[in-house]
């Protein structure tokens, strides 16, 4: 029997002017499980898949994903795109209202807005699960148009009756629009205990469409804008959050994604790197100075978002690093002069692929943020594509540049929004 806290039981609470809920904790922090989509847990686990397939499916997931977050960075007006098939490779469950309505959701830290499908419903992109139903929670509230959520939120509107509506778009066409508001979200934790967060602000689907799963529930936006969940916790995890990531042969076990106290990320082997706000705020942007391969150091000079400070975007939804072209090219050719094994064709987007028939040695790898060189293991620059063929994780895309999932696999990736930093420390996620 799990039991049931709530945060205002250890924590007051403060109202902001912007009538932002703020929760003041003193002591709070708690973990979640963080649920890859592959794994037997996940509603989007399917059997049939090989481990292979999985891997190869999750490298090609990367591409769409990539697309959209562009999108996101090109044009304000996408700053909530999405492309539901790319929004992220983990799940959490939360449920949302009282009494508690179970949503299996993905987690995604390349958007903000947390959001469900719910009755009435005119179109709708699920057959399967059941509905939230919005009459039936009696902490439901609509927002109103005056609220700082409603005037920061890309796509608001406001309807005649003075309530908040939001429209998400998405890259391939797909769309969810509803009404803004407030709700009770629960959020079961690894302890067995609930964490009950008051007067969250989520999107309420009335409208739904396109190339959605049926079996994605909504979207857990954790992504640096006003209205993700970790802006929402705000003072209460004290802006913090963080995940260890298991590698793919594991993804049947489930990572865990911890909040305030629990998500410091400190002690031996700990390095910590500046997290700059450029525009979009919903992107974690980080400063690349370089990548070494052996001794081989490459100094990364590309601008992909205009400034020298913010060079990247760190994310954990999608799965394959990807740098701009040229960068590419010179880690690329440094890391095949030192692999001694024969190429092969590999799957489509991935460009440097080995006979994995039998044994070869791939060269060290260390990423240089600035303030933080993280050296990373073999399992996080070359996957196993299939028996026999493995492939550089590593990717060429134009003018851009994101820091994968795979290249987090066994480290404990700390984010704290307060001191803004990102810390990683090299970890055994499965011990974790
Ligand atoms: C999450 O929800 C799904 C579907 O309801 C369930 O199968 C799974 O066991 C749940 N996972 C956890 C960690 O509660
Ligand atoms: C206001 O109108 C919108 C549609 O125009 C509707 O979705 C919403 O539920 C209404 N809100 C209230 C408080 O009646
Ligand atoms: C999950 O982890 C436990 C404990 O480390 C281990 O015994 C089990 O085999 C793992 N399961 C999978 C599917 O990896
Ligand atoms: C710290 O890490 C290094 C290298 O990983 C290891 O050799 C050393 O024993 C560790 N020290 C402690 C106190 O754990
Ligand atoms: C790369 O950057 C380092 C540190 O900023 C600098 O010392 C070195 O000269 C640079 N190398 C090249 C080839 O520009
Ligand atoms: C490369 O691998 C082959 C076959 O394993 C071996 O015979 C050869 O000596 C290796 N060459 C180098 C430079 O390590």
């Amino acid at each position: 029997m799990a039991a049931i806290v709530s945060i205002f039981t250890f924590v007051f609470a403060i109202v902001s002017v912007s009538n932002l809920c703020l929760i003041q904790a003193q002591n709070s922090g708690f973990s979640i499980e963080f649920i890859h989509r592959d794994s037997p847990k996940s509603p989007l686990y399917n059997h049939l898949d090989t481990t292979y397939n999985r891997v190869t499916n999750a490298l090609r997931r990367s591409f769409g994903r990539v697309h959209r977050l562009k999108l996101t960075t090109a044009s304000k007006l996408e700053a909530q795109a999405n492309v539901i098939a790319d929004s992220g490779e983990y799940l959490l469950n939360i449920s949302i209202g009282t009494p508690a309505f179970d949503i299996v959701a993905i987690a995604d830290t390349g958007s903000d807005l947390i959001w469900t499908q719910c009755k009435p419903c005119s179109q709708c992109f699920e057959q399967n699960a059941p509905l939230f139903d919005p009459t039936a929670s009696s902490t439901y509230k609509t927002i109103s148009c005056s609220t700082s959520q409603c005037a920061n939120l890309e796509g608001s509107s406001c309807s005649s009756n003075n309530s908040c509506q939001y429209s998400v778009s998405y890259g391939d066409g797909s769309f969810s629009d509803g009404d803004l508001a407030a709700d009770t979200l629960t959020l079961g934790s690894t302890s067995d205990l609930r964490v009950v967060i008051p007067n969250v602000v989520i999107g309420c689907g009335h409208h739904n469409g396109g190339t959605f799963d049926e079996n994605d529930m909504g979207i857990i936006g954790l992504g640096g804008g006003e209205v993700s969940l970790i802006s929402q916790l705000g003072t209460s995890i004290a802006g913090k959050f963080s995940y260890c990531l298991l590698p793919l042969t594991d993804a049947g076990n489930s990572s865990k994604m911890n909040f305030g106290s629990d998500a410091i990320v400190s002690g031996n082997g700990t390095v910590s790197t500046p997290l700059t706000k450029l525009d979009p705020p919903t992107f974690y942007f980080l400063t690349l100075e370089a990548i070494s391969v052996g001794n081989n150091r490459i100094n990364f000079t590309s601008k992909p978002f205009g400034t020298d400070e913010g060079n990247i975007i760190i994310d954990s939804g999608t799965t394959m690093t990807l740098l701009p072209d040229d960068f590419y090219s010179q880690l690329e050719s440094s890391v095949s002069s030192m692999i001694n094994a024969t190429k092969v064709k590999g799957p489509e987007g991935l460009n440097l692929c080995y006979d994995a028939t039998t044994d070869f040695a791939v060269p060290d790898i260390t990423v240089h943020f600035i303030g933080a060189d993280v050296k990373l293991q073999a399992l996080n620059t070359f996957a196993m594509v299939s028996e026999t063929t493995a492939c550089f994780t590593f990717a060429p895309i134009p003018d851009f540049a994101i820091y994968g999932n795979l290249a987090q696999m066994n480290f404990l990736v700390g984010y704290d929004t307060e001191k803004k930093t990102v810390s990683f420390k090299p970890t055994d996620c499965s011990k974790n």
